[in-house]
């Protein structure tokens, strides 16, 4: 295990050079053949990684806690709730000690405003490397499985490979907009001509979509944005149809200031898209050999319909859904 990421923080694709990520990448497939292999892979042996859980999961919290055990150390599972974080201790002061009891910190945290605040406050002051399991603006470890799954469907060369990535209906809560961030920013710097598809009122935020063209010209990937489901759907070789919320139309200290109004805005905003679901009649729009990933969970009959996330020839969700628990190894297993 190369030596030259230990203690390097995981914030963000961004943050890290593309060869620092094909070393993730080579690493993660390497450790996805051990697994497979049940070749013993301990590159971590008596390490402890604390995570801190400010919202549900299940594939980013069993992905880590595994992986910590499969590479020999152990993970605590925590949430903000059973913590003195929640009377108020500091992430500062949290991190701190935490840093001086284990070898990697690890928080999801999505509040709008304030998720990436705090955890790039813990990663200020800790010693040892903290990641971001998913924040307001990106979630880094879902960005890297949806990678690892792009190059095992169509190889390590993805110039030209057209990618869709749309707003889709849904109505359970309002999701975060760090899984299509993450996308639009890592996508194009592998090569990839990535299209964005969304309501007017469901933009991604601006600076996110500046910086994006900016990685789409260093990486020899595009990016295009547009406000037509049918059209992103033309010819694309995959979709990924998701929901998220409308915080991208809103300035944080906006949000942040009128919270009730917004979200008000936001559930009324919803309701005029029901229409945006990836069915049949669009995945015929696709190319004929057409891939559907979803970082999941899906909220099936709204965002996509069951006959096709369960078409086993279009849909690759559960091969993603797995890759979580290998690119989340590499990462741990290289910076820890
Ligand atoms: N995709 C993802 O992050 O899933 P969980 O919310 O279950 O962790």
């Amino acid at each position: 295990m190369t030596k030259e990421l230990k203690g390097k923080h995981f914030l963000s694709c961004d943050d890290w050079t593309k060869e620092e990520l094909d070393v993730v990448f080579d690493t993660s497939f390497e450790l996805k053949e051990q697994f497979r292999n049940e070749v013993p892979h301990l590159h971590l042996p008596h390490k402890t990684l604390f995570m801190i859980f400010f919202e549900q999961s299940t594939r980013t919290r069993n992905s880590m806690e595994a992986g910590m055990t499969q590479l020999g150390g152990h993970a605590h599972d925590l949430t903000s709730d059973k913590m003195q974080l929640s009377h108020g201790e500091s992430p500062k002061d949290t991190a701190i000690i935490l840093s001086r009891m284990g070898h990697g910190i690890a928080s999801r945290n999505c509040f709008y405003g304030i998720g990436y605040d705090y955890l790039n406050e813990m990663a200020e002051h800790s010693t040892k490397p903290v990641m971001s399991l998913q924040d307001d603006i990106y979630h880094p470890f879902q960005g890297l499985a949806d990678l690892m799954t792009i190059f095992e469907q169509f190889g390590k060369n993805l110039k030209g490979l057209k990618v869709t990535v749309s707003w889709a209906y849904a109505d359970t809560h309002s999701k975060p907009l760090s899984v299509p961030q993450t996308q639009a920013l890592l996508f194009p710097r592998f090569g990839i001509d990535l299209t964005i598809v969304h309501p007017e009122e469901f933009p991604l935020s601006k600076n996110i979509i500046e910086r994006a063209n900016k990685r789409a010209e260093e990486g020899g990937g595009s990016l295009k944005i547009v406000n037509d489901m049918d059209e992103a759907f033309e010819g694309a070789q995959i979709v990924i149809p998701k929901n998220w919320g409308g915080f991208g139309a809103y300035g944080v200290q906006e949000y942040l200031d009128n919270e009730d109004k917004c979200k008000k805005e936001m559930k009324e905003n919803l309701e005029k898209y029901k229409s945006w679901i990836c069915d049949e009649r669009r995945i015929k729009l696709a190319d004929k050999n057409v891939k559907l990933m979803h970082a999941l969970p899906a909220d099936r009959g709204h965002e996509v319909t069951n006959e096709i996330i369960d078409n086993p020839d279009i849909s690759v969700v559960f091969d993603e859904a797995e890759n979580r628990l290998h690119t989340a190894k590499a990462i741990m297993a290289l910076t820890m």
